[in-house]
C-alpha cells in the first residue's frame, strides 16, 4: 500500500477557487501536472510565481546565486511578532553576522556534547507513552512534547517540565492554531498596499512567549556573567564572538533567535517523526529492523553508536522525502532572470518545493512508494544529492540539520524498540501543509509494549 497523499487539484481553476483551496492546505491545491514539470508558472492579478523544480535552477537560487534571490519579506508577515529579527526572517547582511555566530553552536563537535541531552529526551519520551497503557494514541501530540523536551534540554539543559519550558510549549501550540498559514500569507502574497493586521489575541500571546523566552535568556546572561552557566547550546550562542567584529548577540537578539530555534526546530522534528512512526507501523518488515537497531543501542547510548543506526536512518529519510515538514520556501527575484527560456520578472516570487521535488516522477523511481533501501543504490544516491532537499541546500541551509539528523533516528529507533507500532483502522492520516505538514485529523497509532 502507498503511504497516502492528497489528491491534486483539476489543472484548471478559478482564482477564488485557487485562494480558497490554499487557505485551507497548500498541498492539495495544486495541480497533479506539477510532479512531472520542471518548472511551472502562476499567473494572477497580483502576483507572478514560478515553481522550480528543475535540479540545476534549484541550484541556481538557493547555491550558486543566493544573495540574489533573498527570502520575501512577506514570508516572514505572519510570523513577525513572535520572531522579530530572527535569523529565519532576516536578510544580507544582518542574517549573515547572525549566521556567523548561531551556526558554530550546531557543528558536529557540539552534536556530540547535546547528545546525552537528546537521549534522556528520548527516554522520557518512552516512559510517557509507557505510562498511558494501551489503545489508540494520536503520536504527532506525543512526538510534539517529546521534540519541544529535546529543544529545552539541548537549549537551556531543562526539561520539559521546567515551569516556564511548559508555559512556552502551551503557549506556542495556541499561537499555532491561531496562526498556521504562513503559507497564505508567502504564497498568495496580496498588493503591498493592503496593510496586514495580526489578531489581537495572536499578537498577545506572541508578546507573552517572548516574555517567557525573555526570561529564560535573561536568566542565562546572568549566569554566564557569574561563571556558572551551563555548557548548553544557548550558553554556546551567547558566548560566540562575530569573527568579523568581535560582537556578541545582546539578550534581545538572543530572544528572536530563541524564538526560531524553538518554532524551526520543534514542529519539524515532531512532523517527521510522526510521520516515520506511521510510516513503520504500515510497514512491518522496516518496523522489525528499526526496533532490532533500536534494541542495540542497549540502555545508555553514546554517540558512536549513532552509526549502528543505518536502517533506522534510511527510513527517517524516507519520512522526510515522502513528508517534507517545510513542504515549500519562497524566494524573491531582485532582478529579471531568464529561466529555461521564460522570463522571470524582478519582484517575482521563486517557489521552491521539496513537496513536489522529493515526488518528482521524472527523478525518482516510484516516488510516491516508501522504500528505504533506496538510499542504497546509484540512482538513489543520484537523487540523495540532486532532488532531495529537506533542510533546503546552499548557505541558508537549516542551521539544524546535522541536529535533527541525529535527534530523529534516535528516537525513532528508541520509540520502535519499546512498543510494537500498528495502524488504527479507519483512520488513515490525511497530509496537509499549514506551518509544517501534519495530518488532517492527526496520526493515531496502536502501541504495544514489546
Ligand atoms: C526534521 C527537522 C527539520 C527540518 C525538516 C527543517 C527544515 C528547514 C528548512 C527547509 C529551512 C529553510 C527554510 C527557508 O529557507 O525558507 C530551515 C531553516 C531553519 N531551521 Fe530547520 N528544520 C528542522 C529542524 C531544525 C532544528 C532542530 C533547528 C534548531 C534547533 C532548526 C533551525 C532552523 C533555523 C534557525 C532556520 C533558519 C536558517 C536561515 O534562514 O538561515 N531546524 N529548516
Amino acid at each position: 500500500m502507498k503511504p497516502p497523499k492528497p489528491a491534486a487539484r483539476a489543472d484548471k481553476v478559478s482564482l477564488w477557487r485557487y485562494l480558497r483551496l490554499f487557505r485551507a492546505d497548500l498541498l492539495s491545491a495544486q495541480p497533479a501536472r506539477l510532479y512531472r514539470a520542471w518548472m511551472a508558472e502562476f499567473r494572477t492579478p497580483f502576483f507572478r510565481s514560478f515553481l522550480v523544480n528543475q535540479p540545476g535552477l534549484v541550484d541556481e537560487v538557493l547555491k550558486r546565486r543566493p544573495m540574489d534571490f533573498p527570502k520575501s519579506d512577506r514570508v516572514g508577515e505572519g510570523l513577525r511578532p513572535l520572531l522579530g529579527e530572527s535569523v529565519f526572517l532576516t536578510n544580507g547582511a544582518r542574517w549573515q553576522r547572525q549566521r556567523r555566530i548561531i551556526d558554530p553552536a550546531f557543528e558536529g563537535g557540539r552534536l556530540r556534547d547535546t547528545f546525552p541531552a537528546m537521549v534522556a529526551a528520548g527516554q522520557a519520551a518512552v516512559a510517557r507513552l509507557r505510562a498511558r497503557g494501551p489503545g489508540a494514541v494520536e503520536i504527532e501530540a506525543e512526538t510534539s512534547h517529546a521534540a519541544a523536551d529535546v529543544i529545552f534540554r539541548t537549549l537551556f539543559s531543562i526539561p520539559i517540565e521546567h515551569e516556564v519550558a511548559a508555559q512556552v510549549f502551551a503557549q506556542f501550540r495556541a499561537y499555532q492554531r491561531n496562526q498556521p498559514i504562513l503559507n497564505l500569507a508567502a504564497f498568495v502574497p496580496l498588493p503591498r498596499f493592503l496593510p496586514r493586521f495580526h489578531r489581537r489575541d495572536t499578537r498577545a500571546r506572541a508578546r507573552a512567549i517572548r516574555a517567557l523566552i525573555t526570561r529564560l535568556t535573561a536568566e542565562r546572561m546572568a549566569a554566564i556573567e557569574a561563571g556558572c552557566a551551563p555548557d548548553d547550546l544557548a550558553t554556546k550562542i551567547m558566548t560566540t564572538r562575530d569573527p568579523q567584529t568581535g560582537e556578541t548577540f545582546s539578550t534581545a537578539e538572543m530572544v528572536d533567535q530563541v524564538a526560531i530555534f524553538f518554532l524551526a526546530g520543534h514542529e519539524t522534528s515532531a512532523s517527521a517523526l510522526a510521520w516515520a512512526l506511521y510510516l513503520l507501523a504500515t510497514h512491518p518488515e522496516a518496523q522489525a529492523r528499526v526496533a532490532a537497531e533500536g534494541a542495540a543501542l542497549g540502555g545508555a547510548p553514546g554517540f558512536g553508536d549513532l552509526s549502528k543506526l543505518r536502517h533506522t536512518r534510511d527510513v527517517f529519510r524516507e519520512a522526510l522525502r515522502l513528508y517534507p515538514p517545510v513542504p515549500m520556501m519562497v524566494r524573491e527575484a531582485t532582478k529579471a532572470e531568464r529561466f529555461r527560456d521564460r522570463e522571470v520578472p524582478k519582484g517575482a516570487q521563486i517557489v521552491l518545493s521539496p513537496w513536489h521535488l522529493h515526488r518528482h516522477e521524472r527523478l525518482w523511481e516510484d516516488p510516491d512508494g516508501f522504500d528505504p533501501g533506496r538510499y542504497a543504490t546509484e540512482a538513489g544516491q543520484k537523487c540523495l544529492r540532486e532532488a532531495y532537499m529537506p533542510f533546503s541546500a546552499g548557505p541558508r541551509v537549516c542551521t539544524g540539520a546535522g541536529f535533527a539528523m541525529v535527534e530523529g533516528p534516535l528516537l525513532l529507533a528508541m520509540i520502535a524498540a519499546a512498543f510494537e507500532l500498528r495502524p488504527v483502522a479507519g483512520r488513515e492520516p490525511v497530509p496537509v501543509a499549514h506551518l509544517t505538514v501534519r495530518a488532517a485529523e492527526g496520526i493515531w497509532l496502536e502501541l504495544a509494549p514489546r
